[in-house]
C-alpha cells in the first residue's frame, strides 16, 4: 500500500476473523516500530507478543469497559517504555504504538489500541486496582517496564 492509502485506510478494528497471523508479520511490525524517532534516541519502547488465546483473553479481563472486545483478537502486542532510559518513555511509546497499527494496516491487519496506563480496572470501583498492575502480573513483565497499552491484533471481520 502506499503511505496515502495507509493513512487513509487506518481505522480502530474491533472485531476480528478467525485467522492466524502469521509470527513474520508481527516480527515485521516491529522491526518497524524499532525505528520510531524517541527522545534523545533513547529508545526505550519495549514489545512483548502475546499470542496464546487463553493469555489474550486474560488480557481482555484488564478493564471491565473498554479491553472486552479484544478476546477475539488473534495476537496482541503489549507496548511497554523503559522508565529508566528517559523521563519521556511515554511520549516514546505512544511513537511507538502508532507506527505499529499504521504498520498493521500496511500489512493488511486490523488494530485496537487497549489503554492500560492511568486506567483503573473498572470505573466504578467495582474490580479494584488499575489494569497496568493486573497486566504487569499477569505477562510478569519487571518494574521498569511502564505498561502504555496493548495492541489487538488480527484480520478484520465484517461488522453486523
Ligand atoms: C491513547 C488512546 C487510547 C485508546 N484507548 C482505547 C481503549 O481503551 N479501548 C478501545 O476500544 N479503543 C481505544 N482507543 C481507540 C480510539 O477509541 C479510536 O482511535 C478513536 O475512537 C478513533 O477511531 P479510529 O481509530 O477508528 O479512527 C484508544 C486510542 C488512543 C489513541
Amino acid at each position: 500500500m502506499n503511505y496515502n492509502d495507509v493513512i487513509a485506510a487506518r481505522h480502530s478494528v474491533r472485531r476480528f476473523q478467525d485467522k492466524e497471523v502469521a509470527r513474520d508479520l508481527i516480527d515485521a511490525m516491529i522491526l518497524q516500530a524499532q525505528t520510531a524517532p524517541s527522545s534523545k534516541n533513547t529508545k526505550s519502547s519495549a514489545f512483548l507478543v502475546v499470542d496464546d488465546p487463553d493469555t489474550i483473553v486474560a488480557l481482555s479481563e484488564m478493564r471491565t469497559s473498554g479491553s472486552t472486545f479484544m478476546k477475539g483478537a488473534k495476537a496482541a502486542i503489549v507496548v511497554m517504555g523503559d522508565t529508566t532510559k528517559t523521563d519521556l518513555y511515554e511520549v516514546n511509546s505512544a511513537i511507538s504504538a502508532t507506527i505499529l497499527q499504521l504498520s498493521a494496516v500496511n500489512l493488511g491487519l486490523g488494530s485496537c489500541w487497549v489503554q492500560v496506563a492511568g486506567r483503573p480496572r473498572s470505573k466504578d470501583g467495582r474490580v479494584p486496582g488499575l489494569a497496568e498492575d493486573y497486566v504487569r502480573e499477569l505477562l510478569g513483565i519487571p518494574e521498569h517496564l511502564s505498561v502504555l497499552c496493548v495492541l489487538a491484533l488480527g484480520y478484520e471481520a465484517a461488522q453486523d
